[in-house]
């Protein structure tokens, strides 16, 4: 299988195993991959970062704060800028830091900071491998979705010393990488897709506003499923009490404007898919001070205006990606309302839900919705959010691979 084109962060860590991520180099070039290497110091006291870079062919990262470096590219764009980060030699101790959100160093920082998959290959002696702390911060890492490669039985560098320590063989970590980025399972790599998901929030004043019922779950689980299909999403997200979805890119908002500029600069995308419940209306000129309530006076009228459509932007935007889907939250009339927003909105497809309260799906976890298309209508059961994300992000990915019209 080939790796052509996939971006790799290469982290080194300290151990004598560091002179076999040399060959690891060499392996996922050969195999058309992109590596651009971290070393810790202690890497830097097996192998040098001259001998890195000559077999890498991109600069190698080895300070926080590199001025230099932090102006070329860093540590939050090393962090995100590619599709996988790997970890080889793992040692005891950045498993360490990783497991417990420590970030002291470049390595160690980089790790804390991605939003992309980690494959570590851990390298250490057997009594550190076994120790009950080591014990713990791997399974803790496990649990936050690191994957491991090894380690694997056999001969340590400590003279007569035998056990589970040793780093995997580099084609056993290009195996792993390759499995990680498998295009099979991921019909979505490669593509990049602008979604928006939550409430806004229109202030009214420094302590008011106004806001919607909309939870964020149906947005937040559709980015979840694309990004588990190996597409790049960026998500703009209003106010939400969930956590940011793995592996997807996400900016906070609370205004519409503010997502619509969002948005807009994350064009140009392979599809865009705009499920925020958007305020319709903001308050015209937001007091820049509490409003206060006057002695005998009624409230003062709040002038409303209205706010960007962002669904209708993207729809007729010279950047329109190939795919644009709305959603239509209804009360009332769902297919005729959700028929008329195509057109309007210059959308591909609507799913469209009847929202009024005694469904429970404002906020619920349960949707039940239906796919509206200049092709026909098709209903969709009830499910829970997350499967109707599974199916749309399948149903996402299937449109995609269709040539253009
Ligand atoms: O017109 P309506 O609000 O019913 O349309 C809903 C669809 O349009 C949703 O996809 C929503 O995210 C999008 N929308 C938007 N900007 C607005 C209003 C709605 O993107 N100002």
């Amino acid at each position: 299988m080939s790796l052509t084109g996939k971006r790799l962060l290469l982290v080194i860590s300290g151990g004598i195993a560091a002179y076999k991520s040399l060959d690891l180099i060499r392996r996922l070039k050969e195999r058309g991959a992109v590596v651009t290497p971290v070393m810790t110091a202690g890497a830097q006291a097996f192998i040098t970062p001259l001998a890195v870079g000559a077999l890498s062919a991109t600069a190698v990262y080895t300070e926080l704060f590199s001025r230099e470096d932090e102006q070329d590219v860093g540590h939050i764009r090393l962090a995100r800028d590619c599709d996988l980060i790997v970890v080889a030699p793992a040692t005891a101790n950045i498993l360490a830091k990783m497991a417990n959100g420590l970030a002291d160093d470049l390595a160690s920082t980089v790790l804390l900071a991605t939003n992309r998959p980690v494959l570590v290959a851990p390298a250490m002696n057997p009594m550190m491998w076994a120790n009950p702390a080591t014990r713990r911060n791997v399974e803790r890492l496990k649990a936050d979705g690191i994957q491991f490669v090894g380690p694997m039985a056999g001969e340590m560098a400590e003279k007569g010393e035998a056990g589970i320590g040793r780093m995997a063989e580099p084609l056993e970590i290009v195996a792993s990488v390759e499995a990680l980025l498998s295009p099979a399972d991921k019909p979505l790599a490669g593509r990049r897709i602008v979604m928006t998901s939550g409430p806004t929030h229109e202030p009214i004043d420094p302590v008011r506003y106004i806001a919607n019922r909309s939870s964020g779950r149906q947005g937040h689980a559709i980015a979840a499923a694309l990004a588990r299909l190996g597409a790049e999403v960026t998500l703009v997200s209003g106010p939400v009490t969930l956590p940011d979805p793995d592996g997807v890119d996400v900016v906070h908002v609370e205004r519409a404007e503010e997502m619509r500029e969002a948005v807009l600069s994350a064009l140009p995308a392979d599809a865009a898919v705009m499920v925020a419940a958007v305020a319709d209306w903001r308050v015209a000129s937001a007091s820049s001070q509490k409003i206060k309530k006057q002695e005998g006076e009624g409230p003062a009228p709040l002038q409303l205006t209205e706010n960007p459509d962002i669904l209708k932007t993207v729809g007729h935007h010279p950047l329109r990606p190939k795919l644009v889907i709305g959603f239509a939250a209804e009360t009332q009339d769902v297919e005729k309302n959700g028929l008329a927003k195509l057109s309007r909105k210059g959308a591909d497809l609507i799913v469209a839900n009847d929202v009024s309260p005694e469904t429970g799906i404002m906020g619920g976890t349960r949707n039940r919705v239906k796919i509206i298309s200049k092709e026909g209508i098709e209903e969709w059961p009830d499910l829970t959010k997350d499967e109707v994300a599974a199916r749309l992000a399948a149903l996402i990915a299937g449109r995609l691979r269709e040539p253009e019209a």
